[in-house]
């Protein structure tokens, strides 16, 4: 068995983009680079613990030493979450897409020379947080969602925890103009019961490990 505090812990980490097809050779996907949730993961494999690292396609490889499943959709992303459970925590770090595409095509789409334009139709994805978050027996003792805010972070994650029922929100400001977004830093507001803390900005793996701490610490 592992030492640290997380040793013979299981924990879920997802992370990564999702991608949405359109037809088998096009699809819709964000900006979401993985890098957040990889350093995550890691970190809670540095303390002990038995981590479950669900990704989408994501620019960043997974880390050593976890069991990783890879996805591409945000259905395919709450099957494999629902199949990971139970776990004692669960770090909702993916940038899930809110709409897959509807009226998918199953052969590639063409032009039919007539200059007549495709029309998506979108259907909302499930809320795998929000889902896992309000699940009655086997939900993890600790939830945690993340935020992305450009304003009044504070209040729109407080808002956020509450809507979607988890434990803690990490929030990011990823104001246009801070370099968060795909960058190597982070700046984080972590919203828990008691309140807000803004802690300074920090590599996202200096974040990861504060963050690790935190999770141990809360489930000692
Ligand atoms: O409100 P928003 O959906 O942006 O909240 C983001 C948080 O919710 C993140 O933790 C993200 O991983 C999670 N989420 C999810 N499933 C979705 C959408 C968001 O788990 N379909």
């Amino acid at each position: 068995l592992g030492a640290g505090p997380l040793a013979g812990r299981h924990v879920l980490v997802t992370s990564g983009p999702t991608h949405e097809p359109i037809d088998p050779v096009r699809y819709i996907a964000n900006r979401s680079s993985g890098a957040q949730g990889t350093a995550i993961a890691a970190a809670l494999r540095d303390l002990g613990a038995r981590v479950s690292f669900v990704t989408g396609p994501a620019a960043v490889p997974p880390p050593a030493g976890v069991t990783v499943v890879r996805v591409e959709t945000a259905r395919e992303m709450a099957d494999a979450v629902a199949a990971a459970l139970p776990a004692e925590a669960a770090v909702f770090a993916a940038a899930v897409a809110d709409w897959r595409v509807a009226n998918a095509a199953g052969q590639k789409m063409k032009k039919d020379g007539t200059g007549r334009l495709p029309a998506l139709e979108f259907a909302e994805n499930p809320d795998i947080l929000a889902t896992v978050a309000r699940m009655g027996e086997g939900r993890p003792r600790l939830v945690v969602g993340f935020a992305a805010e450009t304003e009044s972070v504070e209040a729109h994650a407080t808002a956020k925890r509450a809507r979607k029922g988890c434990d803690w929100i990490v929030a990011n400001d990823v104001s246009p103009g801070t370099g968060i977004m795909g960058g190597a830093e982070n700046a984080v507001t972590l919203i828990t019961a008691d309140g807000a803390e803004v802690w300074p900005r920090m590599g996202k793996d200096a974040v990861a490990r504060r963050l690790a701490a935190r999770i141990a610490e809360a489930l000692s």
